[in-house]
C-alpha cells in the first residue's frame, strides 16, 4: 500500500480523482492538501471537504496556497468547473473543516516524519510542493515519488496553444518543482486527453439509485457540458486527475520516456512544458496510456 498526499484545486477531475484515489486499496490517503486554481483556495478547500462528506470518508484537508508564486492569479475557469468549482452542485457547507497547520507545513512535516514513503500526487498548480521545497530543500531527497497532472509535453495545451492550466496557473512553481531534483513523473494532456469518461456514464451514475451517484452525475454534467461547447462531438470528458491517480495505482497503465523538462517562463509561450534530451535532472513523461484499461479500472472503483 502507498502512502499518498492528494494536492488538489477541487474542481469537478479532482472529485473523480479523489473518489478514485479514496476507493483504491492500494493507496492511503494520509492527507489532502488544498491549493487554489479551479476556484479561490477558499472554494477549493470547501469542495474538497464537500466531496469528502459525499464520499462517507474522513481525511484530514490542509488548505494551501491562495495565489501563485510570483505573477498575479488568473481568471478562474468557471467555465469548465461552474462558479463554485462542482459544477453549481455545493449546496450547504461542509460539516467537516480544515486542519489548523498549513498544506505547505504539513507536506513538510509528513515527508521528514516518514523519509522514502510519502508519493504526493499534485493535481493542481504546483504552488504548494514548490513553497515546501523552498521552505525545506532537504524533502527533495526524502520524498518517495511525485506525480502531477500537468503539462502538455509534445502535444497542444488547453489554455493557450502551448499551455497546460495547471502549469500555466504558476510557471514558476512548474519550473522549481522540475527542476528541484524531485523524483517527478509528469502525466500531461500527452496522455490525460485520451482517457474520456464517455456521456453514457452520467445515466449509469444515476441508476445506481444512490445519492452520491446522482451528485457525481449531475456535477460531472456540466463538465461533459463544457466539454461538448468546446470541442463538439468529443463524446466525454477528460479524466486528467483521475489519470495522475491511476499511474500511482498501477504505472502499468502508461509507458514512460525521461526528459529534462523546462518551462517557458515569458512570451506568447509562456506554461510551455518544453523537452529538452540533454541536461539534468530527467523527469519520467508520460508519452502513451492504455486508455481503455484505465477507464474501466476507473469505472470499476468509483462507486
Ligand atoms: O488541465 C487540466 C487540469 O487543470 C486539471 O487538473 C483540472 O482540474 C485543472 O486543474
Ligand atoms: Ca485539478
Amino acid at each position: 500500500m502507498k502512502s499518498v498526499i492528494l494536492d488538489v484545486d477541487t474542481g469537478i477531475d479532482d472529485a473523480l480523482a479523489i473518489a478514485y484515489a479514496l476507493n483504491s486499496p492500494e493507496l492511503e490517503v494520509i492527507g489532502l492538501t488544498t491549493c487554489f486554481g479551479n476556484g479561490p483556495i477558499e472554494y477549493t478547500t470547501r469542495n474538497t471537504l464537500v466531496i469528502l462528506e459525499q464520499l462517507g470518508k474522513r481525511v484530514p484537508v490542509y488548505m494551501g496556497a491562495d495565489k501563485p508564486l510570483c505573477r498575479p492569479a488568473k481568471k478562474f475557469p468557471t467555465h469548465v468547473h461552474g462558479d463554485d468549482g462542482l459544477g453549481n452542485q455545493v449546496g450547504r457547507a461542509p460539516f467537516m473543516e480544515a486542519e489548523n497547520i498549513g498544506a505547505v507545513d504539513y507536506i513538510i512535516s509528513e515527508v521528514k516524519k516518514r523519509p522514502h514513503e510519502i508519493t504526493i500526487i499534485a493535481v493542481g498548480p504546483l504552488t504548494n510542493l514548490a513553497l515546501a521545497v523552498k521552505k525545506n530543500p532537504e524533502i527533495v531527497s526524502l520524498v518517495k515519488e511525485v506525480v502531477i497532472m500537468g503539462g502538455a509535453v509534445f502535444v497542444k495545451g488547453n489554455v493557450t496553444p502551448y499551455s497546460e492550466a495547471n502549469v500555466i496557473t504558476d510557471p514558476e512553481a512548474a519550473e522549481c518543482v522540475f527542476s528541484s531534483g524531485l523524483p517527478v513523473t509528469v502525466v500531461g494532456l500527452d496522455v490525460t486527453m485520451q482517457t474520456l469518461l464517455p456521456n453514457s456514464t452520467l445515466e449509469d451514475w444515476r441508476a445506481s439509485g444512490t445519492d452520491v451517484g446522482q451528485f457525481f452525475a449531475d456535477m460531472t454534467s456540466f463538465y461533459m457540458q463544457a466539454y461538448e461547447t468546446f470541442n463538439p462531438g468529443i463524446g466525454g470528458c477528460a479524466l486528467h486527475d483521475p489519470l495522475a491517480v491511476g499511474v500511482v495505482i498501477d504505472s502499468g497503465f502508461v509507458k514512460k520516456e525521461k526528459w529534462n523538462v523546462k518551462v517557458v517562463l515569458e512570451g506568447e509561450e509562456t506554461g510551455r512544458t518544453v523537452a529538452h534530451a540533454e541536461g539534468e535532472p530527467k523527469i519520467q513523461v508520460c508519452t502513451q496510456v492504455e486508455a481503455e484499461t484505465f477507464l474501466n479500472h476507473f469505472l470499476g472503483r468509483l462507486f
